[in-house]
């Protein structure tokens, strides 16, 4: 079944599909059925810290929308070389200052992707970011830095910190804009070891579609990962994924 996105442009309501964009906009797609493994190592690792990248438990989350699956996609990237991992960024620690954009609400545990990201790499460092200096922490193979990904100059000073790192897996789980996104995948890409995986999270259908304006005009080897989780809507739950 089509994902139909209702969206106003310039006061004219428009009704589009996610998957006539992506076809007009790509050669071939395949489609992976799989059932869950509520047992995943990683999804009980999400509930653990209380990061919102996927879960099962209804009673005791922290946040107030239903998680995304993005634990099932990572775990069968990951799984069978989490020992091989060695450095993970995230930008994004999950503030619970509800003030702020993207905020997790107040009940949101700072930090809880980052340490679930050193848990699930046994030998991975694991560097974060965020615009909230007020969440930052530093832990046993964590260490977090203040950024604001809109702006080029803190992502220069932020790379300038961090030091002398490239990275197996780089996630933006930030503003969740496309500008945004972008000016941080500019900005960072360098970062990126062969091989690796650059993924934006939370890529709901009109930036999806600033995202592919953008992407097809370099040559970055990129695809749209869209995860149905019936029977929520499809909603934000695609990410952008980058290989280097
Ligand atoms: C959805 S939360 C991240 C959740 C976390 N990764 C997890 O899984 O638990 C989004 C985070 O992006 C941060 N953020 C918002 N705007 C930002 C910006 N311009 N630059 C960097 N971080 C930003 C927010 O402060 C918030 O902490």
């Amino acid at each position: 079944m089509a994902d139909f996105i209702k969206m106003n442009v310039r006061g004219v309501t428009l009704h589009s599909a996610v998957g006539d964009t992506l076809e007009n906009n790509f050669d071939r797609h395949f489609r992976v059925h799989y059932n869950v493994q509520r047992d995943s190592y990683l999804t009980s690792l999400c509930e653990t810290y209380g990061t919102d990248k996927g879960s099962f438990s209804m009673k005791g989350r922290p946040f107030k929308w239903p998680p995304h699956t993005y634990a099932d996609f990572y775990e069968r990237f990951f799984g069978h070389c989490r020992e091989y991992v060695r450095n993970v960024f995230e930008c994004g620690l999950g503030t619970n200052n509800p003030e702020l954009i993207s905020s997790m609400g107040v009940a949101g545990k700072p930090g809880a992707s980052l340490r679930m990201w050193r848990d699930y790499f046994p030998n991975a460092e694991i560097v974060g970011a965020d615009i909230d200096g007020d969440i930052l922490f530093t832990e046993e193979r964590i260490r977090t830095f203040q950024c604001d990904q809109t702006d080029p100059e803190a992502i220069a000073r932020l790379w300038e910190q961090v030091g002398d790192v490239k990275f197996d897996l780089m996630i933006d789980d930030g503003l969740h804009t496309a500008k945004a996104a972008v000016t941080l995948l500019r900005n960072s890409l360098q970062r990126l070891k062969p091989g690796g995986f650059y993924i934006i999270e939370d890529v709901a259908f009109d930036m999806m579609v600033d995202l592919l304006g953008y992407l097809k005009k370099t040559s970055l080897n990129y695809e749209i990962v869209t995860l149905h989780r019936p029977p929520e809507r499809l909603r934000d739950n695609s990410m952008v994924v980058i290989r280097a």
